[in-house]
């Protein structure tokens, strides 16, 4: 018994990882082990031998046990300290210089558009990006034979061939959204929607993708009155100036009656955008009181509410706001030009802390 004690806690002490005391274990004390063998032999014995034997066997037993589970934390322990000595790290070395991103500025203007128009009360709503044409065209009372269809430069998803469903768009603009949420929410509505929005046009001023945020708000007693306040509230916001000079023009949409468009004073001298002064003026929304066939097809009673819809083009604003030039430079991902008309990335545009410092 000193023989089978001496040789397996010198064995439980050389071990060198959990494999190899589990080896032990089995050859020690499991049920084929020598100890058990050892146990069977207790029914050859005498009564006597027996009394002094088995104690032994299990004290023997015991102690192989208790090494074996010592053996097996301090194993844990010594794996543990390994890893602490090898994964170490210094949190203490300074950051690399310059390895900051910036924030875009249609996201920068997004952001601040949405801090102005959370204070006048107004909700984001979304909607996505590939539209059945219904919440694109029909839905706004523009139907299948709609000259608008053809003036939105639409680009249309493709179908396979004899796959007759009505065709997917990539939106032409945010107004869709107008449908989705008054079908989901019902009157009364006050909401903005901005996001990307496609078309196939590109110069200086137009990119085939680009950034709309509408408006809608829909209620029992809802006027052109509060249309033309909420858009020059707006704009003051946004341009951080006491007045702006806002041009609102008769215009003619589908799916506003009556409608308007909107321009802002500004000049383009020696190619530099400025916004306040000149002869220049530059449009950035359209509007106008939404059309009764638009707030049925939205599921809501035109005869007992009637509303304000506006699209306003989220990119002309950043433009005019931060003088920049060209359009069709906001997505080319140039590095030069993101750290130049870039913003922190860590303030947040708020009206009572400042919008764009
Ligand atoms: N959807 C129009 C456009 O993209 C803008 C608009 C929105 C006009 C809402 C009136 C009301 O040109």
């Amino acid at each position: 018994m000193d023989d089978l004690k001496a040789k397996y806690l010198g064995q439980i002490a050389d071990a060198g990882d959990e494999n190899a005391l589990e080896a032990i274990r089995v050859a020690a004390v499991g049920k084929k082990g020598e100890v058990a063998l050892k146990m069977r032999e207790l029914g050859k014995m005498t009564p006597e031998e027996r009394q002094v034997a088995g104690p032994a066997l299990n004290a023997l037993k015991d102690e192989i046990n208790s090494a074996l589970s010592a053996k097996k934390a301090a194993l844990a322990d010594a794996a543990l300290d390994e890893r602490l000595r090898t994964e170490w790290l210094d949190v203490t070395l300074p950051t690399r210089a310059r390895r900051q991103g910036s924030i875009h500025p249609v996201s920068q203007a997004t952001e601040e558009l949405t801090a102005i128009f959370a204070e006048l009360g107004f909700s984001v709503a979304e909607g996505p990006r590939i539209e059945d044409d219904w919440y694109n065209f029909d839905a706004l009372n523009i139907p299948g034979h709609h000259p608008a269809r053809a003036e939105m430069d639409t680009f249309y998803m493709h179908r396979a061939e004899g796959d007759n469903r009505p065709p997917h768009v990539l939106r032409t603009h945010t107004s869709p959204v107008q449908i989705r949420s008054m079908e989901k929410q019902g009157a009364p509505i006050r909401i903005i929607c901005p996001g990307g929005v496609y078309r196939a046009d590109y110069d200086q001023t137009h990119t085939p993708m680009f950034h709309q945020v509408e408006g809608l708000a829909i209620d029992k007693d809802i006027s052109m009155a509060n249309l033309k306040w909420v858009l020059e509230e707006f704009v003051k916001a946004f341009f951080e100036v006491d007045d702006v000079e806002l041009r609102f023009r008769a215009s003619h949409f589908p799916f506003t009656e009556p409608s308007a468009e909107v321009d802002i004073r500004c000049s383009w001298d020696n190619g530099q955008l400025k916004i306040g002064d000149g002869d220049d003026w530059m449009e950035i929304l359209g509007s106008g009181m939404v059309h009764p066939k638009v707030i049925a097809a939205g599921g809501i009673d035109p005869d007992v509410y009637q509303g304000f819809a506006f699209g306003i083009g989220i990119d002309r604003l950043a433009m005019l706001k931060y003088g920049i030039p060209d359009l069709r430079a906001f997505f080319d991902s140039d590095l030069r030009w993101l750290r130049h008309y870039g913003f922190a990335a860590l303030d947040m545009p708020n009206l009572h802390g400042g919008l764009s410092r």
